[in-house]
């Protein structure tokens, strides 16, 4: 029988000195988080366990980019649970196809599984959640919050590359965050993702006004769909 158990206790222990923005309290937040789109979108429970716990313990940052295709530890944490050949096969399918990178590249899950773990995953880039672990992000790797003068370079892209100043936390809720929304692939998760955006808009809106950004207000108003 499967020991799903003993796999969360392992998961657990690989993550949670994780300083990457992938500890295991990301892990217990998206796991909660598949588990009621799951039960939303009538979902197989047991591989929407599976693949949202082991959905980062293969990450490039955690094991080097020449381990990340292997799945070695995704592997051997289900062998010392007991799963089923076929489960493992599917899991692995399943998380081989999850991240923003991806999914910008056009590769996205084919189960339902798969594209509710994905919608959690990205769920927890936004909203309240978000808005710390992209502050936390940025306190780590000493990046200013916000540098009015350089506008993300997709968008404005001549007064960006004009301006050679380092990059700053405001810029990646338009490179990313923002985008996450129009990227999920289940109604639940949809649901959620736009309540979550809101308060980002909300929150920027709020920040740009106290910043007096009348400029970063307008392209806000000119990029958002809200
Ligand atoms: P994911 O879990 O989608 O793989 P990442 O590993 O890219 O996310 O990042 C972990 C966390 O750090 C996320 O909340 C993400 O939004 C945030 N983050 C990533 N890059 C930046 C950045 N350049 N500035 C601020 N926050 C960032
Ligand atoms: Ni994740």
């Amino acid at each position: 029988m499967m020991h799903i158990g003993r796999i969360k206790i392992l998961v657990k222990q690989k993550l949670e000195h994780d300083q990457s923005g992938h500890g295991f309290d990301h892990i217990e937040r998206v796991l909660s988080l598949s588990l009621a789109f799951a039960l939303k979108e009538k979902a197989n429970i047991e591989l929407v366990t599976l693949i949202a716990l082991l959905h980062d313990v293969d990450d490039y940052k955690l094991v080097g980019i020449e381990n990340a295709n292997l799945y070695k530890n995704a592997l051997s944490m289900m062998d010392q649970g007991n799963i089923d050949e076929k489960t493992q096969t599917l899991v692995i399918d399943n998380i081989q196809r999850i991240g923003y990178s991806r999914l910008i590249e056009g590769v996205r899950p084919i189960m339902l599984e798969g594209k509710i773990v994905s919608d959690a995953d990205m769920c927890d880039a936004i909203g309240a959640t978000g808005l710390l672990r992209v502050h936390a992000y940025g306190l780590s790797k000493g990046q200013p919050f916000f540098n009015p003068s350089v506008f993300p370079k997709s968008t404005i892209e001549a007064k960006a590359y004009k301006e050679k100043g380092s990059n700053h936390t405001i810029n990646h809720f338009f490179d990313k965050l923002l985008k996450l929304k129009g990227l999920m692939m289940t109604q639940s998760g949809y649901k959620e993702a736009v309540l979550r955006h809101t308060f980002l808009v909300e929150f920027l809106k709020q920040y740009f006004k106290e910043q007096h950004a009348d400029d970063w207000l307008n392209f806000l108003n000119t990029t958002i769909d809200v």
